[in-house]
């Protein structure tokens, strides 16, 4: 399965913060925002991840995570020049996606919670079209809304609903087959002029085969596109991390435990990371899975 990371918009909402910089570089604690998603494809065992970003900002991302080798990722990178919709990724990434199924997840969102993994594994091996993840929200007329039967299937699905019919909003972390791409060719731009994803599973439903998850109770569903809801996230991470005194999303753990690189290459991005708490932690794990010599 390939990956894309839509990091684009001019996140307007986050002025003056965005002046220069990408919202999703904007620290969520001790890490980038684009560490959390990136984080969710590592744990659903993906590799070959694209990221999407404005022109003037892709040099940042490059910068920052360059070829992925370090992660044992393979990423690559394409523009959105304009904000022209979720669903354009598939058009912009065709040639990455070429014929296998695809995950695309936004930017701005966090996932977390027990399970998660497991969750994303079990939606990507029995794939038949696309796989939605939900959550219940307070304010489900922002969002996406859908509704589903006792095995999970989606039934309906409304964007930015008035009169929601359910309060489980559907996240920014989408699953869909290789028929994705010719779907998002046949979209038309809606009303706000996008393409938007809410079409793409729209057209799933109408085939019956479009199926939506509900991250529960005790889950955290974060999207970061205000100054408060930034701040949460980061004290929301900051909070488990100094309870725990485990990393949330810590890209070199995950490369780690997944098998994508070795503890020596571990403990080599650990001492890269210098004096900081973050390195600190990469190297205190890397140094206890090193196998004696
Ligand atoms: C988009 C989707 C919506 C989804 C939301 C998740 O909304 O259109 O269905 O629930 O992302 O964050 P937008 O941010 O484009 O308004």
């Amino acid at each position: 399965m390939k990956g894309i990371i839509l990091a684009g918009g001019s996140g307007t909402r986050l002025r003056p913060l965005t002046g220069v910089v990408s919202k999703q570089l904007l620290p969520v604690y001790d890490k980038p925002m684009i560490y959390y998603p990136l984080s969710v494809l590592m744990l659903a065992g993906i590799r070959d991840i694209q990221i999407i970003s404005t022109k003037t900002h892709l040099d940042m991302f490059r910068a920052l995570l360059g070829d992925g080798s370090q992660f044992g990722l393979r990423l690559d990178y394409a523009a959105q020049d304009e904000p022209r919709g979720i669903a354009e990724a598939f058009l912009i990434g065709e040639e990455h996606i070429g014929d296998s199924p695809v995950a695309l997840i936004l930017g701005d969102n966090v996932f977390h919670g027990p399970g998660f993994s497991s969750l994303i594994a079990s939606c990507v091996a029995r794939l038949d079209g696309c796989e939605l993840f939900g959550y219940p929200v307070k304010d489900p007329q922002r969002y996406g809304v859908g509704e589903v039967d006792a095995a999970g299937r989606l039934v309906s699905l409304v964007e930015k609903p008035a009169m929601p019919r359910s309060n489980l909003a559907v996240t920014g972390l989408y699953l869909y087959d290789n028929d994705v791409v010719d779907i998002a060719r046949r979209l038309t731009p809606s009303t706000r002029g996008e393409l938007e994803i809410t079409d793409v599973n729209l057209a799933y439903l109408a085939q019956g085969r479009a199926r939506l998850s509900e991250l529960g109770r005790g889950f955290a569903w974060l999207d970061m596109g205000t100054h408060d809801s930034l701040l949460q996230a980061s004290q929301y991470v900051q909070l488990l991390e100094q309870r725990q005194g485990e990393r949330i999303a810590c890209l070199e753990e995950i490369a780690l435990r997944m098998g994508f690189i070795t503890h020596q290459q571990c403990l080599a991005l650990g001492s890269e990371l210098g004096s900081s708490g973050y390195g600190d932690y990469v190297r205190e794990l890397a140094g206890r899975a090193v196998p004696a010599a």
